[in-house]
C-alpha cells in the first residue's frame, strides 16, 4: 500500500465547531467539580499544577513572554494568568473557531492573538519567547502513514525519492533515530519538524504533552489498568479525522542534538495520583464500575498514557 500523508489542518481551519467530544486532560480536569479532581492529592486545575510543575524545574522560573501554540479553549493560559499576572503571551492556533473561544476565556487580560499554522510560521514569531507549550497538539500534525522501510537504506539516494519521503530520510539521517522494527512504519513528520523548528530557533523552555505511543505504567497500577505501547505512533480515529499517538524518543533526539537537557515522565509526575482506599476498591471491583467510576479508571490511564517532555537549554 502506498504511505499516506494524514492532516487535521484543513478539519481545525473549516469543520471543528467544539473540542467536546475530544476530551483532553486539560479540559477534563476544567471544571471545580470534575470527578476527575478527586483522584488527586490537591484537587486542582491542569493549568495551575503545570504551572506549580514548572516553577519547580525550570532554571528561569520568572518567565514573562510565553507562547502557547494551540490552546484550544484557554483554560491553560487562564490557570497561567491566574498564577502570575504580568505574563505576556501570544496565542497562536490554526483554528478561528478555538482562537475565539480563546480570546472569550482570557478576555480580562492583555493577550496577543494570532490566527495560522505553526508549521508555516515565520521563525521570527519565536524572537524573545521565553517559554512555548504545546499541549495535546503535537498529535495533530502532519503523519507519514505506512511508509516504506526501504526509503532509509543507505544504498538508495534521498534524490530518488518525492519531497515528503526526502523530508523524513533527512530527519533520520540528521538525528539517527534508528531503524522501525516493521516493514512499514508511521512517522510524526509535522510534530519533529515543529520540534526542530523551536529548537533551531534556541527556545529557552518548551513545554510538549501528548499521547505517546511509549508510554508505560508503575508496577502498583499495572495490575488495574493498561496502557498502549508500540513501536510506531497508531491512529486514533475521531471526529471527522484522525490523529496520531506521538513517539516521544524522536521528539527527544532532535531536542538533544541541539543540546537541550530533557526531562520526559508521564502526565502523572505533575498531575500526582492520590492512591487511597477508595480509588484502590474502585480499581479492584471495576466490574461493578457505574459511569462515574469509568471516567475515573480512563482518567487515572491518561495520566501514564500522556507524557511530556520539557526541554531546557
Ligand atoms: C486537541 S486540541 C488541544 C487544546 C488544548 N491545548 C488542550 O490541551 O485542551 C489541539 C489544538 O491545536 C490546534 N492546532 C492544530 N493544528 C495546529 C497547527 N498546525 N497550528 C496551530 N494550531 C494547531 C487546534 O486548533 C487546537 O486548538
Amino acid at each position: 500500500m502506498p504511505y499516506t500523508i494524514n492532516t487535521t489542518a484543513e478539519y481545525h481551519r473549516g469543520k471543528l465547531e467544539t473540542l467536546g467530544w475530544e476530551l483532553t486532560v486539560s479540559n477534563a480536569l476544567h471544571p471545580e467539580n470534575s470527578p476527575c479532581r478527586t483522584i488527586l492529592k490537591a484537587p486542582s486545575s491542569y493549568g495551575r499544577h503545570l504551572y506549580t510543575y514548572l516553577q519547580s524545574v525550570l532554571p528561569n522560573p520568572d518567565f514573562v513572554s510565553v507562547l502557547e501554540i494551540g490552546g484550544g479553549y484557554g483554560y491553560l493560559m487562564r490557570d497561567f494568568l491566574d498564577c502570575k499576572p504580568d505574563l505576556k503571551p501570544l496565542m497562536l492556533d490554526i483554528s478561528p473557531v478555538l482562537l475565539q473561544k480563546q480570546r472569550d476565556t482570557l478576555k480580562d487580560f492583555d493577550v496577543i492573538y494570532r490566527l495560522g499554522d505553526f508549521l508555516e510560521t515565520d521563525d521570527a514569531l519565536l524572537k524573545g519567547v521565553e517559554l512555548v507549550l504545546m499541549n495535546e497538539i503535537l498529535g495533530d500534525f502532519p503523519t507519514a502513514v505506512d511508509v516504506p522501510r526501504d526509503i532509509l537504506q543507505h544504498d538508495l539516494s534521498p534524490q530518488a525519492l518525492d519531497n515528503a519521503l526526502k523530508r523524513i530520510r533527512r530527519l533520520f539521517d540528521s538525528y539517527s533515530l534508528g531503524t522501525p522494527q516493521t516493514v512499514t512504519f508511521h512517522f510524526n513528520l509535522g510534530a519533529i519538524e515543529a520540534v526542530e523548528k523551536l529548537c533551531r530557533a534556541g527556545v529557552p523552555a518548551i513545554f510538549l504533552g501528548e499521547h505517546s505511543c511509549e508510554a508505560s505504567i508503575p508496577e502498583h497500577f499495572a495490575r488495574f489498568i493498561r496502557v498502549e505501547a508500540s513501536d510506531s505512533p497508531q491512529r486514533i480515529a475521531l471526529k471527522g479525522h484522525d490523529e496520531y499517538t506521538i513517539k516521544m524518543s524522536h521528539l527527544q533526539k532532535v531536542a538533544e542534538s541541539y543540546h537541550y537537557r530533557i526531562l520526559r515522565g508521564p502526565f502523572a509526575d505533575f498531575l500526582d495520583v492520590s492512591y487511597s482506599d477508595s480509588l484502590l476498591a474502585l480499581l479492584t471491583n471495576q466490574e461493578e464500575a457505574d459511569d462515574r467510576d469509568e471516567i475515573l479508571i480512563h482518567f487515572l490511564g491518561d495520566l501514564f498514557q500522556y507524557e511530556y517532555l520539557i526541554l531546557l537549554r
